[in-house]
C-alpha cells in the first residue's frame, strides 16, 4: 500500500508518515523543507520524496505528475496553516498564498486522485480541515473560512461517492489545537490544552481505515462542535472573537482558542 502525504515535513502529516511506515506503507513525502524530507527518507526507508510549494500551482501539478503513475492508494491533504490578525490589518499577498495552501491545493489534488480512484474504484481521501470548519473564526477569519471550504467540498464529494455506491472513501480530519509548529507559524497561543500530534495522526488513520467521514479527535471538542452546531451565527462569531481576543498577550500575539 502507499501513501501520498502532503505537509508531511512536521507536526500531524510527519506522525502520519511515521505511523503508516510502521504498519508496512510505502511512502511519498512533501513538504517544502528540503533537509527534512531528505532526513525522512533515510529514517523511515521505502520512501520517495518530493519539494514542492503547494501556493505554486504548477508545484501542486508536479506532486500530481510525481504519483499518477504510482498507484496511490491513500492520498493525505495535510499542508496548511494560519494567518493571525484584523481582516483588514492582515497582508493580503501572505493570505492568498495560504489560500493557494488551503484550498486550491487541496481542491486538485483531491479531484485527480479522486479521477484515479474512481477509474480503479480503490482509494482512500484524507483531508485534515480542522475544528475551525464547522464555524466563524474572527481574527483567523481566512483560516477558518478555508477549512470551512475543506468540510464542505468534502461533505459534497462524500455524498457522490455514496450514490456511486463506490468503495473510494474520504475522511475529514477535524481537529482542535495540536501541539505542532501551527501556532508559531500562526503567531498564536493555544488557550485550551493541546493533543499531541501522534494522537491525532493515529485517530485519523483508525478513522480513514474505518471509512468514517468525520474524524474528530477528542470527546470534548466532538462536544464542542456538536455543540456549536445549536449556536446561532452572530452568537458564534462573538464568542470566538472574545475568547481570542481576551487572549491576546502583550506582545500583541494572540491565543486562538480553536485551529
Ligand atoms: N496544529 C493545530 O492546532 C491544528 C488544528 C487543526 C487542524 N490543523 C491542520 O493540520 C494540518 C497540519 O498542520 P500542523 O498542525 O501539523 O502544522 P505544522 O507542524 O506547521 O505542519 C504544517 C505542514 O504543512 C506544510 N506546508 C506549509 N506551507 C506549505 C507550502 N506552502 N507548501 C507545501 N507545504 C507546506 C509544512 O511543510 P514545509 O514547511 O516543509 O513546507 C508542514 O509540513 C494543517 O492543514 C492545519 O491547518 C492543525
Amino acid at each position: 500500500m502507499k501513501a501520498l502525504i502532503t505537509g508531511a515535513t512536521s507536526g500531524i502529516g510527519m506522525s502520519i508518515a511515521r505511523k503508516l511506515r510502521r504498519r508496512g506503507w510505502e511512502l511519498i513525502l512533501t513538504g517544502r523543507n528540503e533537509a527534512m524530507l531528505k532526513q525522512l527518507k533515510y529514517e523511515l526507508g521505502d520512501t520517495e520524496v518530493i519539494t514542492a510549494d503547494l501556493s505554486d500551482r504548477n508545484d501542486v501539478f508536479k506532486v500530481y505528475e510525481f504519483c499518477k503513475d504510482k498507484n496511490i492508494d491513500l492520498l493525505v491533504n495535510n499542508a496548511g496553516y494560519g494567518i493571525f490578525g484584523r481582516f483588514e490589518q492582515t497582508d493580503l499577498e501572505d493570505e492568498l498564498r495560504m489560500i493557494d495552501v488551503n484550498i486550491t491545493a487541496v481542491h486538485i489534488l483531491t479531484k485527480l486522485f479522486l479521477r484515479d480512484f474512481k477509474r480503479r474504484d480503490h482509494g482512500m481521501i484524507l483531508n485534515v480541515a480542522s475544528s475551525a470548519g464547522f464555524m466563524t473564526g474572527p481574527l483567523l477569519s481566512s483560516y477558518y473560512a478555508s477549512k470551512n471550504y475543506v468540510v464542505r467540498l468534502s461533505l459534497a464529494i462524500a455524498e457522490e461517492l455514496r450514490r456511486d455506491k463506490s468503495n473510494v472513501s474520504i475522511t475529514i480530519l477535524c481537529p482542535g489545537p495540536v501541539d505542532t509548529n501551527f501556532n508559531n507559524r500562526a503567531g498564536v497561543n493555544f488557550s485550551v490544552k493541546p493533543i499531541t500530534a501522534d494522537f491525532a495522526a493515529e485517530y485519523a488513520i483508525r478513522k480513514t481505515f474505518e471509512g468514517q467521514l468525520i474524524a474528530i479527535p477528542g470527546f470534548s471538542m466532538r462536544a464542542g462542535v456538536f455543540a456549536s452546531r445549536f449556536v446561532p451565527y452572530k452568537l458564534m462569531s462573538a464568542i470566538t472573537y472574545g475568547i481570542q481576543h481576551r487572549k491576546k498577550s502583550s506582545e500583541g500575539k494572540g491565543k486562538a482558542a480553536l485551529s
